[in-house]
C-alpha cells in the first residue's frame, strides 16, 4: 500500500520524506490556504521535494477551463497528478487529459457509481472521501470495499486512493481491504508510528544499559 501524505506544509513532507515513508502527496484549495503564503510556489516547492504523484487540483469548473489549468499544473513537475471534481465535466476533462498523458486524480468521490465512471473515464486514482461520509453517519470504509470489489471485476488500472482519513484505524482497514494508496494528514502519520509499550520499553532497555554502564565504565556497543 502506498502512502501519501494529505497536506501542502512543506516542513511535515520534509520531515516525512527523509524519512523515506513517502510515496506521494495530494493537495486541494483548503490545504493551500490553511498554509499562507504564496500558493504557487508551495506547489512548486512541492513537487521538487517529492519524487512520487503529487496531486494538485485544478479550480475551473467547466470543461475548457480544467483543461487549461490541468496543462499549466503539469508545468510545475512530470510528477504533477491533476486532480478533478467528481463532475460532468470533471469526468470529460478526465478522458481527455488523460488520453494526452496526463495523469488525472478524481476528487470528491462519494459513491460506487461515482469512482466506476472516473474509472471509464481513464483516472489513475480515485479519491474517496471516507471521514466525511462517516461525519454525516454513512460508512466510509463500506465504500472502499465497494470499490475494490467492483475495480476487481475489470481491468481499469484505476487505483483507490482512501482520502479524508481521520485516525489510524482507517488505514488498518483501508490496508485489509487492499486499497492502493492511503492519503494522511501529518497528525495521523504521527499516531501510526506510536505505541506506549514502545516508549516504554526504549526507556526501560536504555535504563538497563546505564546501570550496566555504571559496572562497566569503559563499555561501548
Ligand atoms: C484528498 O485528496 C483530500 O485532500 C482530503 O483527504 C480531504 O480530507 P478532509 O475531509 O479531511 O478535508
Amino acid at each position: 500500500m502506498k502512502i501519501f501524505l494529505d497536506t501542502a506544509d512543506l516542513e511535515s513532507i520534509k520531515k516525512f520524506n527523509d524519512m523515506g515513508l513517502l510515496d506521494g502527496i495530494t493537495t486541494n484549495p483548503s490545504l493551500l490556504y490553511k498554509e499562507g503564503g504564496n500558493p504557487k510556489d508551495a506547489m512548486k516547492e512541492i513537487t521538487e521535494i517529492i519524487k512520487g504523484d503529487v496531486s494538485l487540483e485544478v479550480v475551473s469548473t467547466e470543461y475548457s477551463g480544467m483543461m487549461e489549468e490541468g496543462k499549466r499544473l503539469r508545468e510545475y513537475g512530470s510528477n504533477v497528478v491533476v486532480k478533478v471534481p467528481m463532475t460532468p465535466d470533471g469526468l470529460k476533462a478526465c478522458k481527455s487529459l488523460s488520453s494526452e498523458g496526463i495523469p488525472v486524480n478524481v476528487t470528491l468521490i462519494f459513491s460506487p457509481n461515482q469512482a466506476l465512471l472516473a474509472a471509464k473515464s481513464g483516472a489513475k486514482y480515485v479519491s474517496p472521501f471516507i471521514g466525511r461520509l462517516d461525519d454525516i453517519g454513512q460508512d466510509g470504509m463500506h465504500l472502499i470495499k465497494e470499490i475494490k470489489e467492483i475495480f476487481s471485476n475489470y481491468d481499469f488500472g484505476t487505483q483507490i486512493l482512501v482520502a479524508s482519513i481521520r485516525h489510524p484505524i482507517h488505514v488498518i482497514d483501508a490496508a485489509k481491504i487492499g486499497a492502493d494508496v492511503v492519503t494522511l494528514p501529518p497528525a495521523v502519520l504521527d499516531k501510526m508510528m506510536k505505541h506506549p509499550l514502545t516508549k516504554i520499553g526504549l526507556e526501560n532497555f536504555l535504563a538497563d544499559w546505564e546501570k550496566l554502564k555504571a559496572e562497566n565504565p569503559d563499555i561501548k556497543i
